[in-house]
């Protein structure tokens, strides 16, 4: 990883605007969840320009043009468009005249599903410089009726160059998995070919809004965040103690804290942003990224470990020597 860069809506929506809008308490969300405050693009605002906005400032980070790319990946479920995909329109928007592009969905994990996937075309000589961007705009996909999912999530996007690097830093482990068994427990089953947005019906039963059982997906995130990461450690040979950074996918405070428990990491240790952007989905892992890059929370030699869950059901987990 060369270059990091994120970009997030300047409009702050707070639990104070939110108790406005549903029954709910500042001090509900903030016990529950953590969260305090999340960005919400204003109406016209895109992905593609918050991920295009991410990307520039990762390319310029890197010391990277456009035009050395050879890939550009979006890990996305918010695409401005069913097609073209997002990266098509980053590619477009940043002049990257040599790349692939293409996007990838996977939900929350969708970053470290890209990483995952990059790291192997890079390693295969497939590829030398890939640009990864996780994002969402779920704010448009939210209903603002069911304050069980409305107060949860936030928009944003967070890039990432990655290149062949030498010596042991990048990517050493990574393990990505999932079970579609339980797709009904985080969806969205409005707006695809089985239940198309033009179809009237589809907005009657309120089917293009995002549906979440919590609960259940509570346990099930915990668990998988856990077991994944342990895995991902005990193939290369480190534990816990070895980790100087844990960023978790940011999608409640209490999932973050009982994953860095049972990994018996030190709390210090462990990256948390949730209280003023909420759940990014694909964006939380960029965004801390970038933020503990350029704060300066990680250095050169430190080992990251990063993990993520999210609707698929997917989840993951990547270990990095930075
Ligand atoms: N304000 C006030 N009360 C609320 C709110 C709210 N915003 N939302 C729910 N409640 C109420 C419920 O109605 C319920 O009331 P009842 O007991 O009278 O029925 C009570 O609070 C408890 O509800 P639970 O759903 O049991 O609350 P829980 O502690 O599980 O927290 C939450 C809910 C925050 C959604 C949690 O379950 C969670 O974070 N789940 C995991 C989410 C996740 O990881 N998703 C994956 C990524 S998303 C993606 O991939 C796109």
């Amino acid at each position: 990883m060369v270059g990091t860069g994120s970009c997030v809506p300047e409009r702050l929506l707070t639990n104070a605007d939110l108790e406005k809008i549903v029954e709910t308490s500042d001090e509900w969300i903030t016990t529950r969840t953590g969260i305090k405050e999340r960005h919400i693009v204003e109406p016209g605002e895109k992905f593609s320009d918050l991920a295009t906005r991410a990307a520039e400032r990762a390319l310029e980070n890197a010391g990277l043009a456009a035009a050395d790319l050879d890939m550009v990946l979006v890990g996305t479920v918010s695409s401005d468009m069913l097609f073209p995909s997002t990266a098509c329109l980053v590619q477009n928007n940043l002049g990257a005249t040599r790349a692939a592009a293409s996007d990838l969905s996977a939900a929350c994990t969708g970053f470290l599903y890209g990483l995952h996937l990059a790291d192997g075309l890079i390693q295969s000589g497939k590829a030398g410089n890939i640009l990864l961007v996780g994002g969402e705009i779920l704010s448009r996909y939210v209903d603002w009726t069911d304050r069980s999912t409305c107060v949860l999530f936030g928009d944003g996007a967070g890039a990432a160059v990655l290149q062949a690097t030498r010596g042991d830093h990048g990517v050493l482990g990574s393990s990505m998995k999932s079970n579609g068994n339980y797709g009904d427990f985080i969806c969205m089953p409005g707006g695809g070919s089985s239940r198309p947005a033009n179809d009237p019906s589809s907005i009657d039963e309120r089917l293009p809004f995002i549906k979440m059982k919590g609960n259940e997906t509570f346990k099930i995130a915990v668990r998988a965040m856990a077991d994944v990461s342990e895995e991902v450690l005990e193939e290369q040979g480190f534990t816990h103690d070895d980790i100087q950074l844990f960023i978790p996918h940011q999608a409640n405070e209490r999932i973050i804290d009982a994953v860095g428990k049972q990994l018996k990491i030190d709390p210090k240790k462990v990256y948390k942003n949730i209280e003023h952007y909420g759940n990014t989905s694909a964006a939380s892992i960029p965004i801390a990224l970038d933020e503990c890059a350029r704060g300066g929370r990680v250095k050169s030699g430190d080992l990251v470990l990063m993990t993520a869950f999210g609707a698929g059901l997917t989840w993951g987990a990547v270990l990095m020597r930075w």
